[in-house]
């Protein structure tokens, strides 16, 4: 990772990430600025890219008692409070994008309502090179996105579901939302 890509991310001073999720932060950024580059993006959206890749995670490892006091979202499970809670924060403290805070707020499960960003962030989060699995398949799909942006959506959508599938996993509303609107 190029040392430019790391100083770019800054990160709110609430933050909590471990160097590996920062590691993983800065790819996802990194990746979202390369599709805001080839798409020639007007300059407010590759700022709105560049900051829900910079933000999603930023308290990915907080506690699950800070999650919690953040999210909003009592009947949900731990592992996807760190969107809503970060989101949230974000707010608190004067963010007022509606794209940007609904692409950090779903960003674990997707939301039908999403415009381009909270899908490009969705699609970067999991194609992002440091991934361990499916290493061919995700580098195309990356590859492939700038000219094909909903095919590439509609494959990562799918790629994710079946994940969530296989682990036994629930299935949120909104995500089913999102897969039925893509059919
Ligand atoms: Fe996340
Ligand atoms: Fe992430």
């Amino acid at each position: 990772m190029s040392t430019e890509a790391r100083d770019s991310i800054v990160l709110p001073p609430w933050a909590r990430v471990t160097d590996r999720r920062l590691a993983h932060i800065t790819r996802v950024t990194s990746l979202l600025d390369h599709w805001a580059r080839e798409l020639e993006l007007s300059s407010d959206e590759a700022r709105d890219w560049h900051d829900v890749g910079a933000w999603h995670d930023a308290l990915r490892d907080a506690d699950e008692a800070e999650l919690r006091q953040w999210a909003g979202e009592p009947g949900w499970p731990v592992n996807v409070l760190h969107g809503p809670a970060a989101a949230r924060r974000l707010e608190a403290e004067g963010e007022s994008r509606p794209d940007v805070l609904e692409a950090i707020r779903w960003h674990t499960l997707g939301n039908p309502a999403w415009g381009r960003t909270g899908r490009a962030l969705y699609m970067a989060d999991f194609l992002e090179p440091g991934r361990p699995f499916a290493r061919a398949e995700r580098e195309f799909l990356a590859r492939t996105l700038p000219g094909d942006f909903d095919g590439v959506f509609r494959q990562v959508v799918h790629l994710r579901l079946e994940w969530t599938l296989r682990e036994g996993k629930p299935v949120f509303p909104e995500t089913a939302a999102l897969w039925n609107q893509l059919l």
